[in-house]
């Protein structure tokens, strides 16, 4: 049974997304492999690794796989039990989860290029009058993130992207505003939703006669280092 949507300050549980969350975000194993080699380069050799809001290990489960030492914390136990059958899966051992509230929410990533962002940034026009509480209250995107940690005195040295081609159809998006997967809808009353999904769903099929026609999307995962230790 899933627990509430929202903890304090800003945080989003991912409960109710943990049976979807690999299908909709998932990275194509490369580069999840490569995010995670990229991480291990920037971290001194030995390091241990840490996720806040570690979800179904989609960064940790790569890194652990490359034998590095990881822990995860996360809201959601939902979660963090799609992380543990895929590691299990993987002939991984279990990796070292905790139930925690670490006080703030993570955003997600703006990819402008996609009808998926598209509508998503149409939606959240539309119902951001009626969403529950303001936009990601205290630390949300990443650049807030980035923001709030060198504001605490660390450096930031941008590590880079890693980027991969991929396809997305209006339709596809469509259905993804409809089964409502992404956790910025979570906080808007259903009517409120629904009514704004057909609009965009109208606005969508004038402009794109062919909503099953597949759109080439770039996509790309920026990773920083902020070091504090001069
Ligand atoms: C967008 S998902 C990202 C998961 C993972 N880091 C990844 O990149 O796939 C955000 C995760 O952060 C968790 N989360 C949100 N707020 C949190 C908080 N205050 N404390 C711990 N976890 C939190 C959610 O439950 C969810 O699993």
């Amino acid at each position: 049974m899933a627990t509430a949507d929202r903890a304090g300050g800003g945080s989003v549980n991912f409960d109710r997304a943990a049976g979807y969350y690999d299908v909709t975000r998932g990275l194509p194993p490369e580069v999840g492999d490569r995010v995670a080699a990229r991480i291990e380069a920037a971290a001194r050799p030995g390091a241990r690794f840490l996720e806040i809001g570690v979800g179904t290990g989609r960064i940790a489960l790569p890194l652990q796989r490359r034998g590095a030492w990881v822990a995860g914390v996360d809201l959601s136990a939902a979660m963090m039990a799609t992380y543990r059958g895929k590691a299990a899966a993987a002939g991984l051992p279990a990796p070292r989860l905790l139930r925690g509230d670490v006080g703030w929410g993570p955003g997600l990533p703006h990819r402008p290029n996609s009808p998926r962002d598209a509508l998503q940034r149409r939606m959240r026009e539309l119902t951001a009058a009626a969403a529950s509480t303001p936009e990601w209250v205290g630390v949300g995107d990443a650049r807030q993130k980035l923001a709030a940690l060198t504001g605490l005195g660390g450096v930031e040295e941008p590590l880079g992207a890693e980027t991969w081609a991929t396809e997305e159809t209006w339709a596809a998006a469509l259905d993804e505003v409809d089964g409502r997967i992404f956790s910025y809808a979570w906080r808007v009353p259903e009517d409120v939703w629904r009514a704004a999904a057909a609009r965009v769903r109208a606005e969508a099929t004038a402009d794109h006669p062919d909503l099953d026609a597949p759109v080439a999307v770039q996509r790309a995962f920026h990773l920083s280092r902020v070091r504090f230790d001069g």
